[in-house]
């Protein structure tokens, strides 16, 4: 299979572009910089999808970026980043002579609304309440192309746990400093995937001829899993105590109240839809993705 992916130079695109190589599909990305196999936007926009036959858009300016203030000019770049990708490859898929075969989008769990005992499958309500549940409304939205010659799914994924990137990158060396622990109460839940898996339900909705619509993008052990219980299994594949609590207060200094939402608050999300499509998971359970990620 010919696969174009937008934004697939980045943590999960890494991962989506060894495992699809590794099946033996061929892939090409879309970039705003130039390179081998890449292809830039302009020429999407201005030319049309090239022969491919599938699609998926990855693209997105990373939300959680610390050194960037959460002001509008900002919010308008996550947004635009997402949304404007996604409108670029649904037109040239609508347009396209030859129509891929799948076309799937990654978007997020902030969907749904964060809750510390409320369950959502990909059936439960949500994408109206807050910044970020628009922002995914719109965002899947935007991919909606008329018409059942191209098969569409979106996947709503969890926190990405992986080497090399994501949100454990991010808090790496204050847990190996033994300086890690909960993020403000600990309590609520840390809905999470590895990033081997996120990549894995990709391919399965590509490969997949039966699959479409929403696949909620977490593990299964996902649902029990607390911010405490994540702080402690993180220090525990390291070796280290993880008892230093990061104070809400301190949190939503560094990321504006906002964004802290997303780490103070969070949701217990069920991949209902997804395990019923046939996908076996790799990591299902915490402590094996995260020895594998910090191996
Ligand atoms: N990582 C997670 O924990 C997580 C969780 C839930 C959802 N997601 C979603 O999954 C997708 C992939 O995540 P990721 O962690 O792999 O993201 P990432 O590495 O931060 O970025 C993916 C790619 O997006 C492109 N990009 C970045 N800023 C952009 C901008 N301002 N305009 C246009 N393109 C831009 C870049 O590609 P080029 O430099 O080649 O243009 C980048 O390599 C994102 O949409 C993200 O929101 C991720």
């Amino acid at each position: 299979m010919r696969v174009l992916v937008g934004g697939g130079t980045g943590f999960v695109g890494g991962a989506l572009t060894q495992l699809l190589r590794s099946r033996g599909h061929e892939v090409t990305h879309v970039s705003r910089r130039p390179g081998p196999d890449r292809i830039s936007w302009d020429e999407v926009a201005r030319s049309g999808l090239p022969l491919c036959d599938a699609v998926v858009n990855l693209a997105g300016e990373n939300v959680l970026n610390p050194f960037r203030r959460w002001d509008d000019a900002f919010r308008r770049v996550v947004v635009a980043s997402r949304v404007e990708t996604t409108k670029t490859l649904a037109k040239a898929i609508a347009e396209a002579k030859r129509p891929p075969r799948a076309w799937v989008l990654v978007t997020g769990v902030g969907y749904y609304r964060p809750s510390p005992t409320a369950e959502y499958t990909e059936e439960s309500p949500g994408g109206d309440f807050d910044f970020f549940s628009r922002l995914v409304s719109t965002w899947e939205a935007a991919a909606k192309i008329p018409g059942d010659s191209t098969r569409q799914a979106v996947v709503r994924s969890g926190v990405v746990l992986g080497k090399g990137g994501g949100a454990v990158a991010q808090m790496l060396w204050p847990f190996r400093l033994a300086l890690g622990g909960p993020m403000g109460s600990g309590f609520q839940p840390f809905p999470w995937i590895h990033i081997r898996d996120v990549a894995g339900i990709v391919c399965h909705a590509l490969e997949m001829e039966g699959v479409c619509g929403v696949l909620n993008g977490v593990s299964p052990a996902s649902p029990g899993t607390s911010n405490a219980e994540f702080a402690w299994e993180l220090g525990s594949a390291l070796g280290r105590p993880a008892v230093l609590p990061l104070p809400g207060w301190m949190v939503r200094g560094i990321f504006g109240a906002e964004r802290a939402v997303m780490l103070l608050e969070g949701q217990r999300v069920v991949p209902k839809r997804t395990l019923e499509s046939g996908y076996c998971f790799v990591y299902p359970n915490l402590s094996s993705a995260l020895r594998d990620v910090v191996s």
